[in-house]
């Protein structure tokens, strides 16, 4: 079933550009979303006071990168909830509130049991899952399938990019009765079609990946500095490689640098800074030359073209990704960190789609 892969990790990278158009498939029509699994609740959720993102792990990660978009289409609060720390807190959720649950195998214990909650809180509670018929399926009001296919790593890779796809989807079907935001909804549904090709295209990057994993193939650490739709992107991008290449990392949000982990900046420890072009790029454009000044060890992920203006003294290494419309830079922006975490875990000599102590669906608390 792996094809002429070596392992499903492998395979389901390579994939996402034909996972994302199975998740768009009939979904997209003349500068409109259609989501079936939706449509009847669109004014609830519209109505609702604020709409809660719930999950865990990369599922999390995924409504992280789709917030901004959801805030900014419906103008409708989101906050977000790990779905242990939801139950840990008792946390209040009112009738009012909308529950959005996030899982691919939609049978992770935390999401189900905050999905018990929240249903005896009288919470409109949607599903995102990848998984028909799955618990999570079932147990919700309603929902949207993300169609990824079979994911068998334990490391989510597909399904996270065609999670994020759907929360778009999901945004611009919420926001649809605006007129103010019509031409931008339209520029996102353009952006979506092309986004299979785009995806093609930054998947080139495979070789220049492993080079970079060979360069820190015996680090201790790395960190991942992000911010904006991006902030997503550092969590994720580390959070595949402390799974799988079994590797220190962490994700931070970049605005967070000056309060504390700019001390850990040093010669050694390696840094990717992910610049892309959006609205933030001027303020991490500015993180870049403050861990310069302290001799930081800096890979810069920038969009094509923009080498030179991210890194003016060529003292970095940088990763040019092809650019797409904003919101949807997260899906594209991942998939170089998805490679890197797949070929340092092959050259420290780990085993890829099982990571030791880790289980695909994780059904205890
Ligand atoms: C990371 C990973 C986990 C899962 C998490 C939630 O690659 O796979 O972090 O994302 O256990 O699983 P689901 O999405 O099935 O609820």
């Amino acid at each position: 079933k792996k094809g002429n892969y070596d392992h499903f990790m492998q395979k389901e990278i390579h994939e996402q550009p034909h996972s994302l158009t199975t998740t768009m498939r009939g979904r997209l029509k003349d500068n409109s979303v259609v989501l079936g699994g939706l449509k009847d609740h669109l004014k609830t959720i519209r109505h609702s006071r604020r709409i809660i993102f719930i999950g865990c792990g990369t599922s999390y990660n995924a409504a992280l990168a789709a917030r901004p978009f959801l805030e900014e289409l419906s103008g409708i609060p989101v906050t977000m909830e790990l779905a242990s720390d939801l139950l840990d807190r008792q946390g209040p959720i009112y009738r009012e509130d909308t529950a959005v649950f996030v899982s691919q195998s939609g049978e992770t214990a935390d999401t189900l049991l905050a999905l018990e909650y929240a249903l005896g809180n009288g919470a409109l509670c949607v599903g995102v899952t990848n998984t028909v018929g799955s618990t999570l399926a079932r147990r919700t009001h309603c929902g949207v399938h993300i169609n990824a296919g079979c994911e068998i790593g334990v490391a989510s890779t597909k399904a996270y990019t065609s999670q994020i796809v759907v929360m778009a989807m999901m945004a611009l079907a919420i926001g649809a009765d605006k007129i103010s935001t019509q031409a931008r909804r339209e520029a996102i549904i353009n952006g979506l079609s092309d986004l299979p090709k785009k995806v093609s295209e930054v998947l080139k990057l495979d070789g220049e990946m492993r080079d970079l994993a060979k360069s820190l193939i015996d680090t201790q650490s790395l960190l991942v500095f992000g911010r904006g739709y991006n902030y997503a992107t550092a969590l994720e991008g580390a959070l595949k490689v402390k799974e799988v290449a079994l590797m220190h990392s962490e994700g931070m949000l970049a605005g967070e640098m000056k309060h504390g982990p700019l001390a850990l900046v040093d010669e050694t420890l390696p840094i990717i800074v992910i610049a892309t072009h959006d609205a933030c790029f001027s303020k991490q454009q500015s993180v870049i030359q403050q861990l310069h000044a302290r001799k930081g060890r800096l890979i810069v992920m920038c969009s094509e073209g923009d080498a030179t203006s991210v890194c003016p003294m060529g003292s970095c290494r940088v990763i040019e990704v092809p650019q797409v419309a904003d919101c949807l830079q997260p899906v594209i922006n991942i998939i170089p960190m998805q490679l890197l975490a797949y070929h340092l875990t092959v050259l420290r000599g780990y085993d890829v789609d099982q990571p030791r102590n880790l289980a695909k669906s994780v059904t205890t608390e």
